[in-house]
């Protein structure tokens, strides 16, 4: 049962309600531990990768309990400062606790992290930044160990935008003593909400949205409850999905005011789209040719995360067009998988072409990480015939259920 089988060639027609957002959710989930008491977090997506996160926050000492999409995480218990490997190992997110839990306990041991193949992935910038913090690190072959006595504010020139950087050094500086200024900061919507969070919380910090943030460390934080904002890539699939297979659907909630970029890729693709104040209305498929090519770029540009998503719907376009990934090195993986369909793509070096004219026809593909299953699922539903995707767990760890909210979209397919 880890696979998706999909019945090909309808189009799609209803409404589904969008989740909350994965990227999100999982550093503000990290950041309850700078907080003694018992915060609630609303709008949790029931996903893979949060559920690594609770039982990673439980191994430490915290009592977690979930009603539905809120969680309720109470930090007293806080011991350990040691993480299992095998969450440690699976989610790449498990390294915002670092900064978390350095400034809570002074010390952490943990396994590198994992996550998605998409690319190195190193994590060279998370320590060198918690460096300047005064945090001594020893670095393993599989471990590392990091020691802070007490953390100092610092001035973060960063070497490139980096959304889990910005992230781990808003976590190690809330609490800090002192400033520290963080500069170029990732503007991703996801690191909004943690500053809300923890300005929620009783945390000063300035520039929220901007690429400079101004960290004043305070003494404590106080527990809050907060709502976790809906997914922008998830409700961007969906918007694919109708994309590629036609029709007309409603995203419920979808963040529209954050996804600029990829609605206007999807309107010059040749979508129709109806922004609501509480969706979004997507009409019409892919048919027109994305003029200067779709790059991908750093918050508010085009995201990474939704990039194998548009190389399905330019494949199904009937015009020829062109991907270029600035983000990660290895993230067209996908590519064997859709030529296994039909589909005529190049990669060369950071840029993928794509004949737009050729049919797709359904088959057994495999997934190789989280979007770019979900982007398989979606060329199924275009494709003609009955298709596999295998390896299901990838798609899990970022969707609560793709197969239900495409049934609610008028898709048919089904666990397999
Ligand atoms: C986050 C998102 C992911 C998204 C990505 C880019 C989460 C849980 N994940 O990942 O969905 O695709 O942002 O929007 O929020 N890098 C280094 N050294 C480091 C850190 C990063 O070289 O220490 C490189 C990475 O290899 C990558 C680039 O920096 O090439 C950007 O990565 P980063 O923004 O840090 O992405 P993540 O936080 O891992």
């Amino acid at each position: 049962m880890d696979a998706v089988r999909i019945y090909g060639g309808k189009s799609l027609s209803g409404q589904t309600r969008i989740q909350g957002s994965k990227n999100a959710s999982l550093p503000i989930l990290a950041a309850t531990l700078l907080i003694d008491g018992t915060c609630e977090i609303e709008n949790c997506p029931d996903i893979s990768d949060v559920y690594h996160m609770l039982r990673l926050l439980e191994s430490l000492g915290c009592q977690v309990t979930r009603e539905k999409s809120l969680i309720r995480v109470d930090t007293g218990g806080v011991a350990a400062c040691d993480m299992p490997a095998d969450s440690v190992g699976v989610m790449r997110s498990s390294i915002m606790l670092l900064g978390a839990l350095l400034a809570r306990m002074g010390t952490v041991s943990m396994e590198y992290p994992g996550g998605c193949v998409i690319g190195k992935r190193p994590i060279d910038q998370h320590l060198c930044a918690l460096r300047r913090m005064g945090v001594e690190i020893i670095e393993g072959r599989e471990e590392f160990q990091a020691k802070a006595g007490k953390l100092h504010g610092a001035v973060q020139e960063l070497p490139f935008v980096s959304v889990g950087v910005t992230e781990n050094l808003i976590l190690a500086a809330v609490l800090a003593e002192g400033e520290t200024v963080i500069c170029p900061a990732a503007r991703e919507p996801e690191i909004q909400a943690l500053c809300e969070f923890l300005i929620k919380a009783g945390g000063r910090i300035q520039g929220v949205g901007t690429k400079r943030l101004v960290i004043e460390g305070v003494k404590k934080l106080h527990p809050v409850r907060f709502r976790v904002p809906a997914d922008r890539i998830v409700a961007g699939t969906y918007l694919t999905a109708c994309l590629c297979a036609g029709g007309n659907v409603f995203l419920e909630d979808a963040p529209c005011e954050q996804m600029q970029s990829v609605l206007s890729c999807a309107g010059a693709l040749g979508a129709g789209l109806m922004v609501w104040p509480d969706g979004l209305f997507v009409e019409g498929r892919a048919c027109n040719r994305l003029a200067d090519g779709l790059v991908t770029k750093v918050y508010p540009g085009f995201p990474t995360d939704l990039q194998s998503l548009f190389m399905v719907a330019i494949a199904l376009s009937g015009q020829d067009g062109w991907i270029e990934e600035t983000v990660f090195e290895n993230r067209f993986r996908i590519v064997p998988e859709l030529v296994k369909m039909g589909a005529d793509i190049r990669v060369e070096g950071n840029r993928a072409y794509i004949r737009g004219d050729r049919p797709l026809h359904n088959t057994i593909v495999e997934a190789q990480e989280l979007r770019g299953g979900a982007a398989l699922v979606v060329a199924a539903l275009a494709a003609e015939g009955t298709g596999i995707v295998r390896n299901r767990h990838y798609i899990d760890r970022g969707y609560e259920d793709i197969t239900l909210s495409l049934r609610e979209l008028g898709a048919d397919l089904e666990l397999a």
